[in-house]
């Protein structure tokens, strides 16, 4: 059995840069979405063996053989996704695809849907990145957080180039369901627009199905880029590993391009792909049973809470509560917790602004982790009221 209920500060202090390193010791960090876990046994067993083996020559440009046959093994039986290896390309982490979607099909002026908002900062940088410009598709907080298709349709003009999807979403957790997907989906199709899915949240679930869009009918995997990575369920950000899978009409291109860049994905990080798919599914099930306990433990808390509100999460370590009441902005808020109770989180307006009010926090750590985290931001909350 894994240990989910202990954490190593000095390990993370030390390696997790981005989450832990940066603040004191007596800080707690529910911020940047890793999770505070080694990763499974069977994942760093794959890769000493591909150290031993010696898999240190260029190897093929869209994956090695039987990574690729893992992949669409799983794409296959789990998404319903009809792919073969010459459909996926792995690459060095999921937002590798972000990127590359970006660079590859916005220019200065083009328009990127993003449904649903708020969304992952990077979809929003990158689109600004090539010039282009984000809109945003809220999701209807007041009904469930529910997709305002309306809000969608209102949206598309003649400048919209592709519809950004994150299911399941970070950072409110919601899994899209059929319907709201074939809304996107139809949508899609009578607009002409690519779709651009990032599902790497897919094995992050407590209730209910993760449907992917491309398994919807031949037609919309054919306008449809998804990516799912190893990232998060895994606990491997670090390794940076993902793919991608299409049948559209550029993926000649765009493998020219990933080709261009970067040749391959690290073989290393494939190995770890690879026993991820083949021999994580007892690890992934332990931790899943942790995050849930963890999950409605904050839950529980946030909704004893006066003047916080926060809908429960079906997927995803996010929880995105609204703080509005408290009179402050969402960065207002993060800087008072950091100060007040020495717990970061994130600002949800990062999250583009539909993303103001809220702030998220990032459960996947240890109980006692959160209990203190909790307890601490508890009370910074009773101190405003
Ligand atoms: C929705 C989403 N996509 C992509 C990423 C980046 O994943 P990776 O580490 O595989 O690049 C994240 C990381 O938090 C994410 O939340």
């Amino acid at each position: 059995m894994a240990d989910f209920e202990s954490i190593n500060l000095d390990f993370l202090h030390a390696r997790a840069a981005l989450k832990w390193g940066p603040w004191d010791r007596d800080v707690i960090s529910l911020s940047v979405a890793d999770i505070d876990f080694p990763a499974p046994r069977e994942i760093k067993e794959a890769v000493i063996n591909a150290v031993n083996e010696d898999r240190t020559p260029y190897s093929a440009y869209g994956g090695d053989p039987d990574v690729l046959d893992a992949v669409c093994e799983k794409l296959n039986r789990v998404n319903r996704i009809p792919a073969t290896p010459d459909d996926v390309h792995m690459i060095p982490g999921t937002m590798f695809a972000i990127f590359l979607v970006c660079y590859h099909f916005l220019n200065q002026g083009d328009e990127a849907l993003i449904s649903p908002a708020p969304v992952y900062p990077p979809f929003i940088h990158n689109v600004l990145n090539t010039g282009a410009v984000p809109v945003f598709n809220p999701l209807d907080f007041q009904h469930g957080a529910r997709l305002d298709v309306d809000d969608l349709k209102a949206r598309i003009t003649p400048r919209t180039r592709m519809l950004m999807v994150c299911n399941p979403h970070n950072p409110t957790g919601r899994v899209l369901t059929l319907e709201e997907l074939e809304c996107i989906a139809r949508l899609a199709d009578e607009h002409n627009l690519l779709i651009f899915a990032d599902e790497l949240y897919e094995d992050m679930l407590f209730e209910g199905e993760h449907i992917s869009l491309a398994s919807l009918s031949k037609e919309i995997y054919e306008r449809t880029i998804t990516v799912f990575g190893f990232s998060k369920a895994f606990g491997i950000p670090g390794y940076r590993i993902a793919y991608i899978t299409t049948r559209s009409r550029y993926k000649k291109e765009l493998k020219h391009r990933i080709h261009d860049m970067i040749v391959h994905a690290d073989t290393l990080a494939q190995a770890a792909a690879k026993a991820a798919l083949t021999d994580g599914k007892a690890w992934l099930g332990e931790f899943m049973s942790h995050l849930k306990r963890v999950r409605d433990y904050g839950l529980d808390r946030l909704s004893r809470t006066p003047g916080v509100w926060c809908r429960e999460p079906e997927a995803t370590p996010f929880l995105f509560p609204n703080i509005a009441s408290f009179g402050m902005t969402s960065e207002e808020m993060c800087e008072y917790l950091r100060e007040e109770a020495g717990v970061i989180v994130m600002n949800g307006a990062e999250f583009g602004p539909p993303g103001e009010g809220f702030i998220r926090i990032n459960f996947a750590t240890a109980h006692s982790v959160l209990k203190e985290a909790m307890d601490r931001m508890e009370a910074a909350f009773k101190r405003l009221a």
